[in-house]
């Protein structure tokens, strides 16, 4: 068999053409222009990146960027004061504190200083508790773009088998919240688990979140399964760099029913999903309809 390969890059742009003709009816019937707030502590390259790709897609969805850049050494006192300005502002619908934060700062005071309701990387401890209750939250951009695409391929995921393989809070722990609320059977795998192979045999959905390259053979994947791969992972193979997944594309690929390719799979579905939460965010400040499509 082989897999169907789910294209993550052209479902972006159709949740950002979303986003967009969201934004462009918010402006036009309610004149409010959705905004997002970025704040990067200190110069790690890697982040740099993804801040700047952030501002630019946020511009191109309709919606207002504002940037915050701090020196690293910025006193936490004053990163939790401009948390409280963002908070207090009404231009500001969403806001994120790009991760990692430099080491005398506590990511965890930092994060729950955000206002829920403008949480749009849902990361505070009362949205962790709304989505692990059921209720509505903010969810967590890389599992929701994930969601999407799992829900695109296979309507209802009711009564699948789906493993998780990874439990970090941004992504593994979310993901399975998420998929026990569409009534998959769900189990989280890690480091420690035993007979990992056994385990990833068992899927029906299989969500690679461990960060490690390569590390999930195709002999791990049942016949048919679908593959959503989050790993993204600089290697040097051949004298170049490259970027691979934590699944082993080309033998998984000869086994599963659909898999996400890296890159162009869950990676550019992330931002997609920021801005889906910038607008979902924003509508909820208003007391409006909410985006259909763009949510949980
Ligand atoms: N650093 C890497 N990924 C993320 C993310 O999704 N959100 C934030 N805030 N920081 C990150």
């Amino acid at each position: 068999m082989t897999a169907t390969i789910i294209d993550g890059k052209a479902f972006a742009a159709t949740v950002r053409e979303k986003v967009a003709v969201h934004v462009a009816r918010l402006k036009a019937d309610h004149g409010v222009t959705p905004g997002l707030a970025v704040v990067l502590v200190g110069e790690d390259p890697a982040s740099e990146v993804y801040v700047r790709n952030k501002g630019k897609q946020t511009v191109e969805c309709g919606m207002a960027s504002f940037e915050h850049k701090l020196v690293a050494e910025t006193p936490e006192a004053d990163l939790l004061a401009l948390i409280a300005r963002l908070n207090a502002d009404p231009a500001v619908h969403g806001i994120l504190v790009q991760l990692p934060l430099p080491g005398h700062m506590n990511a965890d005071k930092v994060i729950n200083a955000i206002d829920p309701a403008k949480d749009v990387d849902g990361f505070h401890i009362s949205n962790v508790g709304l989505l692990g209750t059921g209720q509505k939250s903010m969810v967590p951009c890389t599992p929701l773009g994930c969601l999407m695409m799992l829900r695109d391929h296979h309507g209802s995921l009711s009564g699948l088998n789906a493993v998780v393989v990874g439990r970090s809070n941004i992504v593994g722990k979310p993901m399975a919240q998420l998929l026990l609320n569409e009534s998959c059977t769900v189990t989280i795998a890690h480091s420690r688990t035993k007979d990992l192979a056994a385990v990833c045999r068992g899927a029906d959905i299989l969500v690679a979140a461990v960060g490690r390259p390569e590390m999930i053979p195709g002999e791990w994947v049942k016949p048919g399964a679908t593959v959503i791969d989050v790993g993204i992972n600089r290697i040097e193979r051949d004298g170049k760099t490259k970027l691979v997944g934590d699944v082993d594309f080309a033998s998984a690929a000869a086994v599963a029913g659909a898999i996400t390719p890296v890159p162009g799979g869950v990676g550019p579905m992330t931002i997609a999903c920021l801005l889906a939460n910038t607008v979902t965010a924003c509508c909820r400040s208003q007391g409006l309809a909410e985006p259909e499509g763009l949510t949980a």
